[in-house]
This record gives C-alpha cells, structure tokens and sequence, in this order.
C-alpha cells in the first residue's frame, strides 16, 4: 500500500512539474492579480457594472439612470423592448410603466412571473421625449445586449416591435411582416411580435401577440 501512495505522489508531482514547464505557472502562483487572468465566463453583474457607467453615446447626457435590464440570469424566455422610457429612466428598470403593465399581464397569461423571465432593451438610456433611437445609437449599445443574451443564453427570445426585431434579425422589413415566426439569433430561437406600447394604441392587435406567444410557450415546453 504504502509504496502505491508513494508511487501516487511522485506521478502527481512529475505531472505538476511538466505543467509548470508548459507555462502554467500561474496555477501556483498565490498573486490574485494572475489567477484572475483565468478565463473567466463573464457574469451579468460584471456586465451590469461596466454598462452602468457608459458613455458611448449622447444619451449619457440626458439619462437619468442607465436600464440595464432585470429579471432571472437564467430564464429560458427574454424579451427585448426599444428603449426606456420617462418611468424606466426614473426607476432605472425595463418595462415598468403602462407598456410595462401590459407586459406583465401578458406574461402571466403565457402562466409565468415576471421574475421568471429576463427583460431587457435594445437601448440602455431613454432618448429624449421618447423619439426613436437613431442608427448611431443602435450602433453605440447593441454590444450590450449581445453580451447579455450570450451570458443568459435563453431558450427563446421575444423582440418586441420594430427596433428590436429589426435589429436582432439584421432585417429591414416590417414588424407585421417580421412578426408570427421563429428566427435565428447565434442558435437562439426569436419571435418578433408587436411591442405592448403598440398594443395599448391598437389593442384589435392583442390576439395575434397572443398567437406568437402561444408559439413561444409551445417551444418552451419541447423537452
Ligand atoms: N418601452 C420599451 O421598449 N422598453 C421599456 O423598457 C419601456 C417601454
Ligand atoms: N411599430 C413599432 O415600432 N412596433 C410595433 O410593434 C408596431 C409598430
């Protein structure tokens, strides 16, 4: 017994050594500046942190606060709005005020909670008097939410409207035509569908949001 644990040990050690050799020095070292070096997933907090402070764009100028996004980082489904408006800006959460309202009720019609869900925008910072975002602006923060749905990886993405459809899917066409189908977005399934702002101007429109969603909880429900 004794001369297989001492065997052990020395095979463990030639190992450690080959490693070391190789360049890997930094498994051994105690300086924590080195091992935080270490590929590292990127976590949502981290991500939080740095967008909190951006200044990519003129709407750091404006904001109030940055809405960087809200809701369980391990949810299958996210949606993805516009942009934040007067009460998001305020509160500095996505979907709070009477869009937000409609969004709720919408996704405890599809039988879940807010919190279960991850709801996020395109733009990160209300844009003045609500205009819509500008290309420029599209450009400046849609690393953002890439980064987002990379570190989330849900199982289903629903863009809401036009600006997030249109820039998730790289398309030009028209939310009615986008909408009602599952694209591709880095291997996650997206339904564009009408955004609930929308919906509050015309809701005859709420039973073919209803449609998309019953689509959506049909593919969340597979395996
Ligand atoms: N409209 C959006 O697109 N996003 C929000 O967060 C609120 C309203
Ligand atoms: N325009 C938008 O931006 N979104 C909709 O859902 C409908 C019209």
């Amino acid at each position: 017994m004794d001369g297989d644990l001492e065997e052990i040990i020395s095979a463990v050690k030639f190992y450690i050594d080959l490693e070391k050799e190789s360049g890997m020095a930094e498994f051994f070292s105690k300086d924590e500046s080195l091992l935080a070096t270490k590929p590292v997933k990127e976590d949502l907090e981290t991500l939080k942190k740095e967008v909190l402070k951006c200044e990519a764009c003129e709407l750091s100028r404006t904001r109030r606060n940055v809405v960087f996004g809200s809701g369980n980082p391990h949810a299958a489904l996210m949606f993805i709005g516009e942009a934040p408006g007067e009460d998001e800006d305020i509160q500095g959460l996505p979907f709070v005020g009477r869009a937000g309202q409609l969004l709720t009720r919408i996704i405890e019609a599809m039988g879940m909670k807010r919190s279960d869900v991850y709801i996020a925008n395109i733009l990160k910072c209300r844009p003045p008097n609500n205009r819509s975002p500008l290309p420029s602006e599209i450009l400046a923060c849609r690393e953002n939410v890439k980064r987002q749905i990379e570190i989330i990886r849900p199982k289903v993405i629903c863009a809401l409207g036009k600006f997030a459809s249109q820039t998730l899917l790289n398309a030009d066409k028209p939310i009615s035509a986008l909408r009602g189908k599952f694209y591709e977005y880095e291997g996650i399934k997206v339904m564009p569908t009408f955004h609930p702002a929308y919906l509050l101007r015309n809701p005859q429109d709420k039973k073919l949001v209803w449609e998309d969603m019953k689509k959506i909880k049909k593919e969340l429900d597979k395996n």
